[in-house]
């Protein structure tokens, strides 16, 4: 299992003390969450932040677009030094040119599924992607319990992939912990994102050691 530790549930005041932290408990990698006031309720931080963050670590980052127009900002993240972007299907009405986009600057591209908006609508694009982020939670806050109807859209998910015979990954956003990692992992999820049930942690690595594990 691959772990992105999103750092929503971090000390804001101590960013790279978290990041530094995160990364020697074994973190895969760092998820960004981007967030704009608008496609979310909240606001986070933007490409300034995650481009001071860069310096501090050499992991993947694996941002996260929770904001409307995410076509506007594709260059912005890719300079900042985002490693995989992941728009939100919901917010591009041309999903598939971003896509290419971002495939074309050489980094990975992921597209994000609200709980509401259905597996299906990814069958022209996912020959394209290298990641699915199947959001569990309605995404703009952390540390909310996972929809429980998330594990049938992740076998769905699963299966769709392997009709079309095209590999990429499938990962989880919200509510992800040690009572949910069995039945996510055995449903298809291959990169876990977890925020609170890691920083809310004494000791980072044994959440993440969990998670690993699967
Ligand atoms: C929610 C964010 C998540 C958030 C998950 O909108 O996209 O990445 O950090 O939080 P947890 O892991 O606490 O459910
Ligand atoms: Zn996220």
């Amino acid at each position: 299992m691959i772990v992105s530790a999103s750092i929503l549930s971090a000390d804001f005041a101590n960013l790279e003390k978290e990041i530094k932290a995160v990364d020697s408990a074994g973190a895969d990698w760092i998820h960004l969450d981007i967030m704009d006031g608008a496609y979310v309720p909240n606001i986070t931080f933007g490409a300034p932040v995650v481009k001071a963050l860069r310096k501090h670590t050499q992991k993947p980052f694996d941002v996260h677009l929770m904001i409307e127009n995410p076509s506007k900002y594709i260059d912005d993240f890719i300079d900042a030094g985002a490693d995989i972007i992941v728009p939100h299907f919901e917010a591009d009405r041309h999903i598939q040119r971003t896509i290419t986009y971002i495939k074309s600057k050489g980094k990975k591209a992921g597209v994000s599924l609200n709980p509401s908006t259905p597996v299906f609508m990814l069958e022209e694009i996912l020959p394209y992607l290298d990641l699915v982020l199947i959001m569990s939670v309605n995404p703009g806050f952390p540390a909310q319990s996972l929809i429980e109807t998330s594990y049938d859209k992740i076998k769905k998910l699963k299966t769709m992939g392997e009709n079309l015979k095209h590999n990429f990954i499938i990962e989880v956003d919200g509510g992800v912990n040690h009572k949910t990692v069995a039945k996510l992992a055995s449903s298809g999820m291959t990169a876990a994102v977890a925020g609170s049930y890691i920083f809310n942690s004494e000791n980072y690595s044994d959440p993440i050691n969990l998670l690993k594990k699967y």
